[in-house]
């Protein structure tokens, strides 16, 4: 971390979490805790909380989850140094000039260097294909109706059909094997050293902020594979860019165009279309929605119109869905993608497209007609069927109408059967209105931070929430127990040690949690802090603070119940321990331990 400890810490508890989260999102209070609509992803029923005592929020529906910090961060799409600054402006206090460790320097320094050899590169591409007597790249390009502008304007190049020409020229630089080898712009091979691309149209992949990061080679007419790309490495991750982004950001209109390839991009910003950004030949990811969430709330999809374009649509739109926008799909027939269609048709018909485009839902279920037999009852009735199951997804009761209005008009349904089917189908699969039923494991008889009347429907579902198993779920359940009532570590501080924690994150969690309860402090929010560098860590941590605890309980119901969760983790550390154990006298100790147990003894006062 860059900065002492006590700083960060100063400066988050001197931003109190209502206030900040406050200029944000509305939030309603429910007993000791705040509810409000997540910021972080789709919905209609509040499921974002706030609790001012452990200065913390988290999210039921999304899982995000963390403290003053980490909600600047993403909520501005901070880094930490970015949001601790936003937050010591606020709250008046003056932050030293940081010092980066060496390790942060040496990373840091590394990456540059990769972009500066980018760079190098790109220039050297387009060079060659100025150089090259034949014109091969430039005549393949022209070809394909790109003006000069837009070669120059996208940094388009050539690599010549050299084995190692550009390998030559970057060590010529005076850049050696070991950081060149980290470009991906050359293979370093015992037999030799060798240029990744050559005789192929380059294009450059550049960063929100227009540093080429990699680099996309095509072959010129027909050849295998169509289109190579630079390999992952420090600067290049696939998942977190978009080919265009860097000019579609400053667009002026409301939304971006996501198609598929990078000529789709390079197409429809030659036609005017200055918005259009594609994922670099791999399915959209929930770090590029995000991305696109910090400059438009509206995505409109040009995919390809075969059927896996159609695919490509269909597993993005969720994804999009999920970090708040709205999203609308782009009809290309008869033509297969973008480049085609401006080629044919051109700007203003591309225009109307646009105008024209379908909400996803709608698109959705246009999609899914095409795998039943309408003439056939059965498999209509089947469709239907699967229509109510989508219905059924909308939380709230009059968007689903409106949907339901909608869809019926369209495909001929008689609104009401639609309406019957819908209570059928959520009977069948339990999502009616009914609060959500909590796992067993949970070990809870009420919904203590979880607002009244949210529906199952409305939980994002799937998403990695992979069932956990019941011993972890007992570790955050304690976790959560003694940040939430202290006094109760006295009555257990014997009998369980952060040690008994089997579960890694829970383990260091609980470490800096025992020692927040021996000197009396306690203070969730710090703990988070120590994670805050990994996004997922953070997160993380903050559920183990945000476990559903029995609330509406009687007193001797919530003993019982933690007496239970104690016993479980200690019982699962002494099992785990007994598995480990190397002679005899352990053994006994273990077993003399585990009998104890039976006999715990735990009182509230
Ligand atoms: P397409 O095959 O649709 O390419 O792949 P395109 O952009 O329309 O190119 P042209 O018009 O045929 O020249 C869409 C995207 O998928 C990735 C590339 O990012 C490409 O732009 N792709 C495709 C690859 O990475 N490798 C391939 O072999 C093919
Ligand atoms: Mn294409």
């Amino acid at each position: 971390m860059y900065y002492p400890e006590e700083l960060v810490e100063e400066v988050r508890t001197r931003n109190d979490i209502l206030d900040v989260v406050g200029q944000y999102v509305r939030l309603t209070k429910r007993g000791s805790t705040y509810f409000g609509l997540c910021p972080f992803h789709n919905e209609k029923t509040p499921s974002f909380s706030v609790t001012p005592s452990k200065q913390m929020y988290y999210c039921f529906g999304c899982h995000a989850g963390g403290n003053v910090i980490t909600f600047v961060m993403e909520y501005e799409n901070y880094t930490f140094p970015e949001a601790l600054k936003y937050l010591a402006d606020r709250a008046g206090i003056a932050l030293p000039e940081r010092e980066a460790t060496q390790e942060e320097k040496r990373e840091a320094d590394l990456r540059s260097r990769l972009l500066e050899i980018n760079k190098e590169a790109g220039r050297y591409f387009y060079y060659q294909m100025k150089m090259d007597r034949e014109q091969r790249a430039y005549r393949y390009l022209t070809g394909r109706g790109l003006s000069d502008d837009t070669i120059r304007h996208f940094g388009l190049g050539y690599s010549n059909p050299y084995e190692n020409d550009l390998y030559q020229y970057l060590k010529k630089k005076g850049y050696d094997d070991s950081i060149l080898k980290e470009t991906g712009l050359v293979k370093i091979e015992e037999r030799g050293c060798y240029d990744k691309f050559w005789n192929r149209v380059m294009f450059p992949i550049m960063d929100v902020n227009s540093r080429i990061i990699g680099f996309g080679g095509r072959v010129m007419g027909q050849g295998e594979p169509k289109y190579l790309n630079s390999p992952e490495t420090r600067v290049f991750d696939k998942g977190r860019n978009l080919y265009g982004l860097n000019i579609a950001r400053s667009s002026r209109e409301p939304y971006i165009l996501i198609c598929e390839g990078y000529m789709d991009v390079i197409s429809l910003h030659q036609a005017g279309f200055t918005n259009a950004a594609a994922c670099l030949g791999t399915a959209m990811t929930q770090a590029q929605a995000n991305l696109l969430k910090r400059y438009t709330s509206q995505i409109i999809l040009t995919y390809d119109s075969d059927g896996a374009g159609v695919k490509a649509a269909l597993r993005a739109i969720p994804i999009l869905k999920e970090v708040g926008m709205t999203v609308k799909v782009l009809n290309l027939t008869p033509y297969k993608d973008p480049d085609e269609f401006i080629k044919n048709l051109g700007a203003d018909a591309f225009r109307k497209r646009i105008e024209e485009a379908q909400g996803s839902f709608l698109y959705e279920i246009a999609q899914l007609q095409t795998g039943y037999d309408m003439k056939d009852p059965e498999s209509k009735t089947s469709f239907h069927r699967a229509v109510a199951a989508k219905l059924c997804g909308f939380s709230s009761e009059l968007e689903r109408e409106n949907y339901l209005q909608a869809i019926c008009e369209e495909y001929h349904i008689p609104a009401d059967s639609m309406r019957q089917l819908v209570v059928e189908e959520a009977r069948r699969t339990g999502l009616t209105g009914r609060p959500i039923r909590m796992r067993e494991e949970d070990l809870t008889g009420g919904e203590s931070a979880e607002p009244a009347g949210r529906n199952a429907a409305a939980r994002p579902r799937g998403r990695g929430r992979e069932k956990e198993d019941g011993n972890r779920t007992s570790q955050k359940l304690l976790l959560t127990w003694l940040s939430e009532r202290p006094q109760l570590y006295r009555k257990i501080k014997e009998i369980l040690k952060p040690d008994d924690f089997t579960d890694e994150l829970c383990r260091r969690v609980a470490e800096l949690l025992w020692e927040q309860l021996d000197s009396g402090l306690v203070n969730p929010a710090g703990i988070v802090n120590r994670f805050i560098n990994d996004a997922d860590e953070y997160k993380e941590v903050a559920a183990l603070f945000n476990t559903r605890l029995p609330d509406n309980m009687t007193k001797e119901e919530q003993i019982k119940a933690f007496r239970e969760t104690v016993v479980r983790v200690k019982k699962n550390s002494l099992d785990a321990a007994a598995a480990g154990a190397v002679d005899v006298a352990a053994l006994s100790e273990i077993i003399k331990q585990r009998a104890a147990l039976a006999n715990l003894h735990i009182s509230f006062d």
